[in-house]
């Protein structure tokens, strides 16, 4: 059966997980140099909350010394991080697990990587606190959350009301409320993230914010990536939005328009993610 969790059925996103990642990958790039200078030889590593293991195989390229382990909850996921790693010869585990409980079983690390994952669990210093245990002493927990929302369009895309991506960050940002709210357990707290990973124990904390800075014109991969993030967004926000919005949306989303999102040569794709690092004390 598809894993699904109460907000998202995430094989079903396999595709867009595998384009996003591609397109996000110099702020992973960007972070994954912190790590080497924090982390210089690790002897294992876990990427919780891994998706089609694009960060993962990334991770066993720059640390190939070390046993890089892919962990999700979707098999389906997980299989796709295997597909990866063997294409570009890498070494990649993967173990499927249930989070918060499955995370229990998974040994300890020197480097825990989890990105965009924690926001989908109800108790999210809970989950923290979960992921700053499964660190040996002296080992770096790295969690990706926060940051500034995506651009990919001129202000004005020539048709509609200027500034369309305002309106939908809006109205994403009150899904993304609602989400938060109906997911099991959920538990509200100041995301103050160095303040969390504080009190989950970690010293050393920092939060660093890397750019993914893809100026026109894009190539053929980023574009998919943002049909498919436009496409999500229709869905999830077209009730929020007003009928000309919903329009142009439709126009951008239209292949055979010369002004969609497939053919213009002005599409970009300009996004911020911060990384919350934090090290397990030496004991
Ligand atoms: C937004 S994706 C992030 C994928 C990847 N880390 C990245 O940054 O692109 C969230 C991932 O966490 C997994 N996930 C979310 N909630 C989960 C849960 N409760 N148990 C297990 N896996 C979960 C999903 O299957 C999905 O692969």
């Amino acid at each position: 059966m598809a894993h699904e969790t109460n907000d998202f059925d995430w094989t079903a996103l396999a595709g867009m997980l595998e384009l996003e990642g591609e397109a996000h990958s110099p702020y992973v790039q960007q972070a994954f140099e912190e790590l080497e200078r924090l982390v210089p030889a690790p002897g294992r590593i876990l990427d919780v909350g891994s998706g089609p293991g694009v960060a993962a195989c990334r991770l066993a390229s720059v640390f190939p010394r070390a046993e890089v382990v892919a962990v999700d909850g979707s098999p389906e996921l997980l299989a796709l991080a295997e597909k990866r790693a063997a294409r570009l010869g890498v070494r990649l585990g993967t173990r499927a697990a249930e989070f918060p409980a499955g995370l229990a079983g998974l040994g300890t690390a020197d480097l825990v990587w989890s990105g965009q994952v924690v926001h989908h669990v109800g108790d999210q210093q809970g989950a923290l606190d979960r992921l700053a245990g499964l660190l040996a002493p002296g080992g770096v927990l790295a969690v990706v959350e926060g940051g500034l929302p995506a651009r990919c369009l001129p202000r004005d895309p020539g048709f509609g009301r200027p500034d369309l991506h305002s309106r939908l960050d809006a109205a994403m940002a009150d899904r993304f409320a609602r989400m938060r709210e109906e997911l099991p357990g959920s538990v509200a707290v100041t995301e103050n993230w160095s303040e969390m990973l504080r009190a989950a124990g970690l010293t050393e904390v920092r939060s660093r914010t890397f750019l993914v800075d893809r100026p026109a014109p894009l190539d053929e991969g980023t574009r998919q990536f943002l049909r498919q993030m436009l496409e999500r967004q229709r869905r999830m926000a077209a009730e929020a939005l007003d009928a000309e919005d919903v329009a142009t949306l439709d126009r951008l989303l239209d292949p055979a328009d010369p002004a969609g999102i497939d053919h213009r040569p002005d599409l970009f794709l300009l996004v911020a993610k911060t990384v919350h690092f934090g090290r397990r004390p030496r004991d």
